[in-house]
């Protein structure tokens, strides 16, 4: 069974992030649009939580197939540190703040973890993608935001921000959890029509 005009709205205003999503589901036929509205901010040590909860809110605002993204960056040597708190570890101390926190440390491996949720007919799907690597000595290349200059996914020995788009959006944690959603959005056609 076919199903065509699938179409999701993405609450971010990260415009970024935005065309990272679009260009992850561009190749499975899905159109996003943002859907002006920022996510809702919720409390939880878990990405998934966050998602999940912040969906449940948006959707009985917006109405279905309203997607919530939430990622958090888990630094090993720093007991998981900042995980679902990245976007405040990011304004406060910022790349060079986390640096610092790192200096002198041989263990600098790390992970994204993101999660995406979106609402169906009342049901809210949760899928997850992670990008295990490590964290830089120092902020390089410039592409991309957030911490991109300092995150080398395993497998390579140059940054997000040196990698690019095109690389990172097939092996990045938002390629992997935006693929799982796209996945389940064209096997179970939701936000879209069949057409057989
Ligand atoms: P949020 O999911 O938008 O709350 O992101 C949390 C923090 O992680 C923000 O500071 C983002 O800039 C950062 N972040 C989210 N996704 C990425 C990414 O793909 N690369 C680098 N930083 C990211």
């Amino acid at each position: 069974m076919a199903c065509r005009g699938v179409r999701i709205r993405v609450a971010t205003r990260n415009a970024h992030k935005l065309a990272e999503i679009a260009e992850i589901l561009r190749p499975y036929g899905i159109q996003v649009e943002a859907l002006g509205a920022e996510k809702v901010e919720v409390q939880d040590d878990d990405v998934a939580n966050i998602a999940r909860r912040a969906a449940e809110i948006l959707c009985s605002q917006h109405g279905d197939c309203v997607v919530v993204e939430d990622t958090g960056l888990y630094i090993k040597s720093l007991g998981g540190f900042p995980g679902p708190y990245a976007e405040y570890a990011y304004r406060t101390v910022g790349l060079r703040g986390i640096l610092r926190l790192l200096e002198g440390s041989r263990d600098r491996e790390a992970a994204f973890r993101c999660a995406v949720a979106v609402c169906v007919g009342g049901s809210v799907h949760v899928f997850i993608g992670e990008a295990r690597g490590w964290i830089a000595r120092e902020p390089r290349g410039s592409a991309g935001f957030g911490y991109d200059p300092v995150f080398v996914p395993e497998g390579e020995s140059r940054t997000y921000a040196e990698l690019g788009g095109l690389v990172k959006n097939r092996v990045s944690h938002r390629a992997r959890a935006f693929t799982a959603l796209a996945k389940f959005l064209l096997e179970s056609c939701k936000c879209g029509e069949r057409t057989t």
